[in-house]
């Protein structure tokens, strides 16, 4: 196929996702009015915002094509879709909406189905983050998530989630490392997607992923097994007590993980990065943009955590990283926005 022609195919399939996404979400709401009605808090977006918003994505998926054109990662990866997960979940997704509702209704924001065990977790996260069913503590929720995120993103979570890896090959380019060499550990995994696009883009790299929920490591390597090469190393663990060596990682990378933490442990995880990054080696976070960077996309925040159960985002939106990431002993970072996302590169004294 030509490169103009990719490219059309990308930019529709993107669309596509798009369009998906927001009938989606119209549709649910509808559907929610009429089945559970609950006190409506959010307010609507001006036009020039949502305007301002769509050139942002279109931003996005240009860059996405441009490294994948140039080659940090193969062009397959753009028309990457768990089409199978697609098809078996997606209607049980609309199933499990009615509990949703009834659960954001009645405020319920902590609630796990019987057989789900919740002791030992952090308090802070025995939450129903986003309504989930069972929080991400069920196979359920993990088989769901990462079409909810689709959803939630019109189908521009993985264009953002691959924008760490010009990144992470930027600062895994020394001469004297071959690529055998590099390891990299993905923190707070989940199912694993980040991981499939660092394994596209270090095809021999060692990698590892850490997250504390069992049924999303399960699901995360269900997901890597089936790539052929090395099997990345998963292991259920709090990213604020890492299982590893001092110094251990030539990069660390997190992805969606820091705005769903309170802000003291945002602290430990960050601390805990830095003791297990090499010395000379990065830290790359990808998170949600917060409030300094477009205080016009406020709305849009306050409607996230509003609609969404996030119960830190609020507080994220306005967190000073950068000092954290001091704090813990990183130097020469960096700030990337792209669409909704904002990136943290973050080096250790070498
Ligand atoms: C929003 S999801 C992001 C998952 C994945 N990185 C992605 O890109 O989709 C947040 C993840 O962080 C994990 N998590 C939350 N708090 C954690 C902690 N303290 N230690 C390890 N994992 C944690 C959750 O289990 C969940 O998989």
């Amino acid at each position: 196929m030509s490169d103009t022609l990719t490219k059309l195919t990308y930019q529709t399939f993107q669309q596509g996702k798009n369009y998906f996404g927001l009938t989606h979400k119209m549709l649910s709401v509808r559907l929610m009015n009429i089945i559970s009605p609950s006190e409506r808090q959010t307010k609507p977006i001006p036009n020039e915002v949502l305007l301002k918003l769509q050139q942002k994505l279109n931003h996005l998926l240009e860059v996405d094509w441009e490294d994948a054109e140039r080659g940090v990662y193969p062009k397959s990866l753009l028309f990457d879709n768990p089409w199978e997960d697609f098809f078996r979940y997606y209607p049980i997704l609309w199933l499990d909406l009615p509990q949703v509702w009834d659960r954001i209704k009645h405020k319920r924001y902590q609630e796990f189905s019987p057989d789900i065990e919740t002791f030992g977790y952090p308090s802070y996260y025995v939450q129903n983050f986003h309504h989930q069913t069972d929080g991400y503590l069920s196979d359920l929720s993990a088989n769901l998530y990462d079409l909810q995120v689709e959803i939630l993103f019109g189908g521009s979570a993985d264009p953002m989630r691959r924008r760490i890896l010009a990144l992470l090959k930027e600062t895994l380019h020394a001469p004297s490392l071959h690529p055998r060499q590099i390891r990299v550990l993905d923190v707070a995994c989940g199912t694993g997607r980040t991981l499939k696009f660092i394994r596209a883009a270090l095809p021999q790299a060692s990698l590892y992923g850490t997250d504390l929920s069992p049924a999303y490591l399960r699901k995360a390597n269900e997901l890597l097994s089936q790539i052929p090469g090395e099997l990345p190393q998963l292991l259920q663990a709090n990213a604020e007590e890492l299982p590893y060596l001092d110094n251990y990682f030539h990069a660390v990378t997190s992805v969606f993980l820091f705005h769903e933490l309170p802000g003291a442990v945002r602290q430990h995880v960050i601390d805990e990065c830095f003791r297990v990054t090499k010395p000379g080696g990065t830290l790359i976070i990808c998170d949600s943009i917060q409030m300094s960077d477009f205080p016009e996309m406020a709305l849009i925040m306050e409607n996230f955590y509003k609609t969404y159960h996030e119960p830190y985002y609020q507080h994220y939106t306005t967190d000073n990283l950068v000092e954290r990431l001091e704090n813990a002993g990183f130097e020469n970072i960096d700030i990337q926005v792209h669409f909704m996302s904002k990136y943290f590169i973050a080096r250790k004294p070498g």
